[in-house]
């Protein structure tokens, strides 16, 4: 178990919070090698791993099992886990079960919740329970039904400020951070200015706390067409598409494998065996 503290003290010192998401157990590993402040097990995992076409379709089962590698993948990093599509919308005897099930068996640090109004009770009764949560706000993809599509959020003065009075009441509510998605930059600034707790945008500019991508759009792995807001730091579908296109062609023509690849055996014995 991890507490936010050590990360308070890095937002009190001014130093940015790097959040990547991870699904199973070697990006886990390669994340908390490259230092990476938090770790989220998104619900992404449904188009990134899963390829779903929505985040729908994700199960409590789906992100316990994930969460579980993450967590063997990294230990020592603070971990965040989304509760998946209407898991936390019916009773609250329904949610308890899905939240308790999914910190209790992945080993989650803080479970994040997307959406305000009722939400923020959910968030409230949750921390009162003993688990740590995280609000989202913003481009919330689980209802990306009812947002009509990916697109940017709170560009009406009226929608920017029931963002910043959602953002608010989740601080109140006990959220112990809050992920923005898709938010025009003043907006995200103006919410971090109001707000204590941290801040983690994705899509919302530089004036927040830290930042949150994901995975495999950070190294182009198995991802098409990426987002405006991500950042590509490495191209794993050329490279690993030319390592594979190199292993067929290497057995294909023979050079693999070597004899430096093979096992060898006495002389003796091969004498015997070939009688
Ligand atoms: O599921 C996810 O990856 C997320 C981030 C994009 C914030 O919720
Ligand atoms: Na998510």
């Amino acid at each position: 178990m991890h507490t936010m503290t050590p990360l308070l003290k890095k937002q009190q010192a001014g130093e940015k919070l790097v959040m990547l998401t991870a699904y199973d157990y070697p990006s886990a590993k390669l994340a908390e090698a490259g230092h990476v402040d938090l770790l989220l097990v998104g619900d992404s995992l449904g188009n990134v791993i899963l390829g779903y076409d929505s985040t729908i379709a994700v199960t409590v089962d789906d992100m316990v099992h994930h969460a579980k590698a993450v967590r063997r993948g990294a230990p020592a990093t603070f971990m965040v886990v989304d509760m998946p599509f209407a898991s936390y919308h019916g009773s609250f005897d329904r949610t308890l079960e899905a939240a308790a099930r999914i910190f209790q068996e992945s080993g989650a640090d803080a479970l994040k919740l997307e959406g305000a109004g009722d939400i923020l009770t959910t968030i409230r009764r949750l921390t009162e329970a003993g688990m740590p949560c995280v609000a989202h706000l913003g481009l919330t993809p689980q209802s990306v039904g009812v947002l009509e599509g990916f697109k940017v959020q709170g560009k009406s003065l009226a929608a920017a400020e029931q963002l910043i009075a959602d953002s608010l009441a989740a601080e109140q509510a006990g959220a112990k951070m809050l992920v923005l998605e898709c938010v025009p930059h003043p907006l995200a600034k103006r919410v971090q200015e109001l707000l204590t707790i941290p801040v983690i945008g994705i899509g919302a500019g530089a004036d927040v706390a830290g930042q949150v991508l994901v995975y495999h759009d950070i190294l182009t792995y198995g991802v098409g067409r990426l987002p405006k807001f991500v950042k590509a730091y490495a191209d794993w579908n050329t490279s690993g598409t030319e390592a594979i296109a190199r292993y067929v062609e290497d057995v294909k023509n023979g050079t693999f494998p070597e004899l430096a690849h093979s096992f060898l055996m006495d002389e003796e014995l091969i004498g015997a065996l070939y009688g």
